[in-house]
């Protein structure tokens, strides 16, 4: 399938490219899946896709993040591929989380959630969907939490990846703690991507 050049969501697919032909990727696993989905089912011997979602729709939309509809919608545009999708529906403490980074709760947009409470949901969210060995994972989810999805993705994935880095506030990149054991490839081109490859 051809991308079209310059699309803003799926900008990631040139830079994706590039590290494939680096980095021999078999499996991969992606938090947030939509139309450039296809380029890891087109590409990857394994998918696996995770969609943090509330099934409160009017909630959905306020945040910017997905309802149950999305996945649907995304399992039935490939359904001529064998993959896995997993929802997760976000809890109370996630959504407030979100309701704080995206001005709604106690914090204006773009800070800090006021509770670390669904830290502990994204940490075990993350064990649990992680139950094979995935040679990269990328974050590319309508959620803001992004930041902290991939501080529980260092030392269990070799080679992670996420969009829309060149803003680092709006989806929590500023949470990062990188290991010393990992380098950092930013790619500034478009929304932004970002590299952490295990040295
Ligand atoms: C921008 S999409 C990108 C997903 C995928 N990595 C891609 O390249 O197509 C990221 C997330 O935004 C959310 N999202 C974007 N547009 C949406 C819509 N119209 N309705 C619900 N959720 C949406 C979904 O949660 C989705 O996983």
């Amino acid at each position: 399938m051809e991308y079209s050049e310059g699309d803003i969501i799926n900008d990631h697919i040139e830079p994706h490219r590039d590290l494939f032909k680096r980095i021999n990727h078999k499996s991969v696993i992606e938090f947030g899946l939509g139309v450039g989905t296809q380029f890891f089912l087109d590409n990857c011997e394994f998918v696996t896709s995770v969609e943090l979602f509330t099934k409160d729709k009017e909630l959905a939309a306020k945040l910017h993040i997905s309802n149950e509809t999305w996945m649907g919608k995304f399992k039935e545009k490939f359904a001529e591929y064998e993959w896995e999708v997993i929802g997760h529906e976000c809890s109370q403490e996630i959504i407030d989380a979100e309701l704080d980074v995206t001005g709604y709760g106690k914090v204006q947009r773009e800070g800090n959630p006021t509770s670390d409470a669904y830290k502990k949901e994204i940490h075990e969210l993350v064990d649990k969907v992680l139950k094979k060995h995935y040679d990269y994972a990328f974050v590319d989810a309508g959620s803001h939490l992004r930041g902290d999805i991939i501080n529980e993705l260092f030392d269990k994935v070799d080679v992670i990846g996420a969009h829309d880095t060149n803003n680092k506030l709006i989806y929590g990149y500023g949470r990062i703690i990188v290991p010393s054991n990992y380098r950092v490839e930013e790619n500034p081109s478009g929304c932004g991507i970002t590299f952490w490859i295990k040295k």
